[in-house]
């Protein structure tokens, strides 16, 4: 039997999963679903990656250990596979035994071969991201992926030599033209790679959650190294004393990841393997963002739509459905509510659902509920008929290269022939139909044919609505694989419905809008981790002072240097509004500071406090005051 192997990232536990991860697992679901459809013996794997510095921290801000954290996380996305009713075969938390015993062994067999030393690392940091950058990467000390502070971060560290592979790799991205997909990402990493391979860090010292270096018990393993071996440790690797699973399934055929890991898994990860002596994984597919008002959906910046919630109001299937039709696979693209809800009614309720719900309804009126056995074909059903035979061979054109729209886009073209066929042919016009029952029940069949042909190559996407469009147009569950549908007239001829309720209900765009919003709203308030109490708010002193003078710090485009009367006494603040004020802007005006802010030293000048402004992207506004006095506080 051929195997396949696909897998999805293993997600930080960090906080909850959201439509991001969704989109990942659910791709990778349908590919999974797909190929165990063709005859593969399929191996589909997702989880979760435990380690670091982040999941470290959150867990003792919430006042409990790591592993007490990740636990109560992981059951959470494994709820939500569940929901959308992802048929993984393996979850892999980097946590468990068999993965920490692995990637140790491996550790000290790469230590042995040379290809990991023990040096000295220093570089910026993006503790939310979990990632390091690079000067050059760096722009005013914010990370190029999240915006966000990096900061500075020098200490010993074991470093694989990833510059050994630098040739290797650029062989291997030059002349596997399958290796990465989409092309364009393809071009970025040759060019990354020719500019030079560093050799990597991959062990910490600076915090203890991770898995040890066995034989340096200072060091644990850093989260790459650590991360990308589940996909061998989850099939049995076992640091090398290989399991007859892992011989059977790796090299993996398809890694899905989004585009900003692709460098760690079409460089990094290669370069592992080949250290190994492993064959590297056949193929990274890095798929776009979902992007929300704009903005990368991302658990960091807190704009996330709760998936839960969506799947409980339309049905995992119509997400699943969603993020796979409305986002070519590759690209970028935005999820909203609005768009969401207008899909489910125009492609779920109409198109198909109302198709299945009347073609369905008109057996029954006409032929209390089963067709008659007779096939009283027309010049005019060749369209149909023809669609309908062909379409299963253009989807997995579609889906052997992954391109899930397109796929569904043929699909649905034949939706919208089958409507187009009932509209010509009118069946509910039982005048034209007086004494032609036999061609009135085939008209019928040409329908439900079409509609067992669909049913059966939308399986991979909304399995179960493929499920209750099954039941509903009654036939037995033979006919039901991928092989039949190359084949028109599979259903029997006097086949009897089971007509039930709609498998997709027409939804009220406005009262839907407005009942997520409502939700959303909710969900926020919710949110303990954003609330302070009364008295955290009064720590900070916000008080009213006015500028005496003002001046630009030398050497500084960015910096004033003001002094400011806060009621009792002058004190000096340095403020980084030189951009938007100048000085004589200033000199005069009763700002806000807050006063009992521990002083720090910005170029040599010692600023006792901050004023305070608001930015909005481009406007910079210090906020001010006409009628209250210096030294009056805000509360
Ligand atoms: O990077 N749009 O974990 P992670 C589309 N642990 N996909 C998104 C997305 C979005 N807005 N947000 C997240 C890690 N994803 C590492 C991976 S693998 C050996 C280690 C998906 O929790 C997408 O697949 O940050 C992205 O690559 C992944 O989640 C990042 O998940
Ligand atoms: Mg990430």
């Amino acid at each position: 039997m051929k195997k396949f192997y696909v897998t999805t990232p293993i997600y930080y536990p960090s906080s909850k999963a959201h439509l991001g991860h969704c989109y990942s697992t659910i791709s990778a679901d349908v590919i999974a679903r797909y190929k165990r459809m063709r005859g593969y013996d399929v191996k589909f794997v997702t989880g979760t990656d435990e380690h670091g510095m982040k999941i470290e921290s959150c867990a003792k801000k919430e006042g409990v250990s790591p592993i007490e954290y990740v636990d109560k996380i992981v059951s959470q996305f494994k709820d939500l596979w569940n929901v959308l009713n992802i048929s993984y075969d393996s979850f892999i938390r980097t946590t468990d035994s068999y993965h920490v015993k692995s990637v140790q062994k491996i550790f000290k067999k790469l230590y042995e071969k040379g290809f990991i030393y023990k040096g000295k690392y220093s570089g910026w940091y993006c503790v939310p991201c979990e990632s390091f950058f690079t000067d050059s990467q760096i722009k005013d000390k914010k990370c190029p992926d999240c915006g966000r502070d990096v900061s500075w971060i020098e200490e010993d560290a074991y470093f694989f030599k990833l510059s050994l592979f630098q040739d290797k790799i650029l062989d291997l991205l030059k002349n596997n033209e399958e290796f990465i997909e989409p092309v364009s990402r393809r071009n970025e990493m040759i060019k990354f790679v020719e500019s030079g391979l560093q050799d990597l860090c991959v062990s910490r010292s600076s915090f203890s959650w991770g898995i040890p270096v066995d034989f340096d018990k200072k060091h644990v393993v850093y989260v790459w190294l650590d991360a990308l071996t589940n996909y061998i440790n989850v099939i049995g690797y076992n640091g090398g004393d290989s399991s007859e699973e892992f011989r059977k399934f790796w090299p993996a055929d398809v890694h899905i990841v989004g585009k900003e890991i692709v460098r760690f898994h079409a460089v990094i990860w290669p370069a592992i393997l080949m250290s190994l002596d492993l064959p590297v994984t056949k193929k990274i597919f890095g798929h776009g963002w979902i992007l929300f008002g704009g903005d990368k959906m991302s658990k960091s910046k807190g704009n996330v739509v709760d998936p839960f919630v969506l799947c409980e109001r339309y049905g995992e299937d119509a997400l699943r459905y969603f993020l796979l039709r409305e986002i070519p696979f590759g690209s970028d693209g935005l999820f909203s509510n609005e768009s969401f809800i207008n899909r489910i009614n125009s492609d779920l309720a109409n198109d198909l659902g109302n198709l299945l719900s009347r073609s369905t309804a008109l057996v029954n009126k006409y032929f209390n509920g089963a067709l008659l056995d007779s096939n009283e074909e027309l010049e005019e059903d060749e369209t149909l008929i023809s669609c309908s035979k062909s379409l299963s061979k253009k989807v997995e054109n579609h889906l052997d290269k992954l391109e899930f729209s397109l796929a569904l886009n043929e699909i649905w073209n034949v939706v919208s022939e089958c409507n187009k066929y009932i509209n010509i042919c009118t069946p509910w016009d039982s005048k034209k139909y007086e004494g032609k029952k036999e061609r009135l029940s085939t008209v019928l069949y040409n329908v439900l044919e079409a509609l067992r042909i669909i049913s059966i190559v939308i399986s991979p996407f909304v399995p179960k609505s493929s499920q209750k469009i099954q039941e509903q147009i009654g036939a037995n569950q033979e006919i039901f694989t991928w092989e039949s549908t190359h084949t028109w007239g599979k259903l029997q001829r006097d086949v009897r419905v089971n007509r039930l309720d709609p498998i997709f209900p027409r939804l009220d765009v406005n009262k839907e809008l407005a009942e997520l919003d409502r939700i959303a709203s909710e969900g926020n308030a919710d949110n303990k981790e954003e609330l302070i109490s009364i008295d955290e708010f009064k720590r900070v002193k916000l008080v009213i002072a006015e500028v005496k003078e003002c001046e630009r710090v030398e050497k500084s485009k960015k910096l004033l240097k003001l002094t400011i009367f806060d009621g009792s006494k002058n004190r000096t603040i340095v403020s980084g509004i030189a951009e938007y004020y100048s000085p004589e802007d200033l000199v005069g005006k009763k700002i806000t500071i807050v006063s009992n802010l521990k002083p720090s030293k910005i170029f040599g000048i010692e600023s006792q406090g901050m004023l305070v402004a608001g930015s909005d992207g481009d406007i910079l506004e210090v906020i001010s005051t006409d009628k209250l006095s210096p030294g009056t506080q805000l509360s």
